[in-house]
């Protein structure tokens, strides 16, 4: 017998706690618009934390009502071919483009754990009348949405019908300058986005945003983005250059920052329906398969799975800089 207390290598201590602790409240209270609710609702999110904390139920990784974003890549097929991004390069063949019947179904089944159903790509509007769908479902169950696009195939029609659901709308901009944005897209489409801008903003409002990728490439540039941003009264988000297939450069080395990456938080579908906690799954080792797929399986049967449960697990520890994508920093995005 030794009189030495040997603590179990997997046994949480006192630091896991606060981190775990930290890294479900911190990311809570940015999503709070009224600072006066701010002290009663992190009263009641530490009881939830306490319960689910303890009360080991196989669900308890949706972390309690609109805890979780749902991400959907509807589509890897793009119009543009910007060289900071890979997924333009490898698209889903049309007749594999999953019916969206599944994404609304799944949408359904998860909406009471949703605070946001983010669409990304690809391009999102290459498939403009699924997005509608999803927008009008997405309205009706009362989850804001938010749509990630290159500000291309978007029409006067689709952005009156998207102002009526009252979702957000992420434009991605790396510089106002016509020649470098040829280089930027790969397209000479600058006039054309532009315009596209103008007349969001007129339609949309503030439920207009822009978002820039900060690279070597484009460092120089963004200081533009930001001021015709600010003369626009449109708001402005970075995010640092990551390894998406891309052949751009990190603009300084990306320091990992200090909070447990939100990521977990979230449920993401490929455009054939495979389901992974993150996009940047393959990462980790036991993410790396999906977890199932939409199309065969339902959703909460997916994330009931007990891999499910250990990947999640593990993601309150990753730290890697992918943390610091804007899809996984939950902040403000919807004001009704
Ligand atoms: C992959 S795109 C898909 C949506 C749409 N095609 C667009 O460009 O907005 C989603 C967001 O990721 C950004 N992005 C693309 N390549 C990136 C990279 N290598 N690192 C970080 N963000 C990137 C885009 O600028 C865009 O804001
Ligand atoms: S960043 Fe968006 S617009 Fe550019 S190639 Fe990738 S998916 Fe297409
Ligand atoms: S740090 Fe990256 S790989 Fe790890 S959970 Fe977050 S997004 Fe996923």
């Amino acid at each position: 017998m030794s009189l030495i207390y040997r603590r179990k290598a997997n046994e949480p201590s006192l630091t896991h706690f606060l981190y775990d602790y930290y890294g479900e409240i911190a990311p809570f209270v940015k999503r709070i618009d009224r600072k006066w609710l701010i002290p009663p609702l992190v009263a009641l999110k530490t009881i939830e934390w306490s319960i689910y904390r303890w009360y080991r139920t196989p669900i308890r990784r949706f972390y309690g009502v609109k805890g979780n974003e749902l991400i959907f890549m509807i589509t890897r097929r793009c119009n543009d071919r910007c060289p900071k991004c890979g997924i333009w390069e490898h698209p889903e063949p049309v007749s594999q483009h999953m019916p969206v019947a599944h994404f609304l179904n799944c949408l359904n089944r998860l909406h009471e754990n949703l605070y946001q159903v983010t669409l990304t790509g690809g391009e999102p509007f290459t498939y403009a009348e699924d997005v509608i769908l999803i927008a009008r479902e997405a309205r009706k169950l009362n989850v804001p949405m938010v749509v990630v696009t290159n500000g291309v195939l978007i029409t006067e029609s689709v952005l009156r019908v998207y102002h009526e659901l009252r979702h957000i709308l992420v434009i991605s901009v790396d510089t106002m300058d016509k020649d470098r944005w040829r280089l930027f897209r790969g397209r000479n489409h600058f006039d054309l986005v532009m315009n596209n801008i103008r007349l969001a903003r007129a339609i949309l409002g503030k439920s207009l945003r822009i978002q820039s990728v900060l690279a070597r490439e484009s460092e120089a540039d963004i200081p533009a983005v930001k001021a015709y941003c600010e003369a626009h009264d449109i708001s402005h988000n970075v995010q640092p250059y990551m390894d998406f297939g891309g052949h751009w450069n990190s603009a300084g080395k990306v320091q990992a920052a200090n909070f447990a990456c939100a990521a977990r938080k979230n449920i993401c579908i490929y455009p054939n329906g495979d389901v992974v906690k993150c996009f940047d799954h393959h990462r980790i080792p036991l993410a790396k398969e999906p977890l199932g797929n939409i199309a065969k399986e339902d959703i909460i049967t997916i994330l009931c799975k007990k891999r499910a449960t250990e990947v999640s697990k593990i993601m309150k520890t990753c730290n890697f800089p992918c943390k610091q994508l804007a899809c996984n920093i939950p902040t403000v995005t919807y004001n009704p």
